[in-house]
């Protein structure tokens, strides 16, 4: 496991990338679970190139209490398709731009899955992972209500911010 300032002695949420080159995007993931206080760790693992290491993890996370899983990558992206196969957790894909192909590579990886096999998957990049974070936050809430109460105030804190812009707009042209 990487260290991370806030990762938690019981992580619900698994944050799994295929390289530390996709660390500075996932983090908006974890600043985004940050936000509603949900335990969580971050692990670089790669179905390509350490696909032991990476079933190893799989097979362990329902049991170590993990109940989402949300896998980055970048490529032939197929990190969030074979964690899917091998457990029956949600999994939220997060395509990343990490080629000349601009993330579209990820795009299609990700979310081109086989009929029984899903995976949630993202936007490329920063929007798709700050999402997958809030997306994980609405799945927990469904049996949190604390957890439901914080989502409410953030998608009001969200509006309210539109209307500030609007009013700063208004102002500037009456
Ligand atoms: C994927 O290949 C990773 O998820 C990353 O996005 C991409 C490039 O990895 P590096 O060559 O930077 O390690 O497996």
């Amino acid at each position: 496991m990487t260290t991370h300032h806030s990762m938690a002695a019981h992580p619900v949420v698994g944050i799994v990338m295929g390289s530390d080159s996709d660390l500075t995007v996932m983090e908006l993931t974890a600043k985004a679970l940050e936000r509603f206080e949900i335990p969580f760790e971050l692990k670089i693992s790669s179905a390509h190139r350490s696909l032991d290491a990476t079933l190893e993890y799989i097979r362990k996370a329902e049991g170590r209490g993990i109940k989402v899983v949300i896998a980055g990558a970048g490529a032939a992206a197929h990190l969030a398709g074979v964690i899917a196969g091998q457990t029956t957790l949600p999994v939220i894909g997060v395509p990343l731009a990490s080629t000349s192909l601009n993330g579209l590579d990820a795009l299609f990886s990700v979310v081109q899955m086989p009929g029984g096999v899903p995976v949630a998957t993202m936007a490329i990049g920063e929007a798709g992972a700050k999402n997958a974070g809030i997306l994980a936050a609405r799945i927990l809430a469904l049996s949190d209500e604390g957890l439901r109460r914080k989502l409410q105030s953030f998608k009001e804190a969200l509006a309210s911010e539109v209307e500030e812009k609007d009013r700063t707009l208004q102002k500037r042209r009456p």
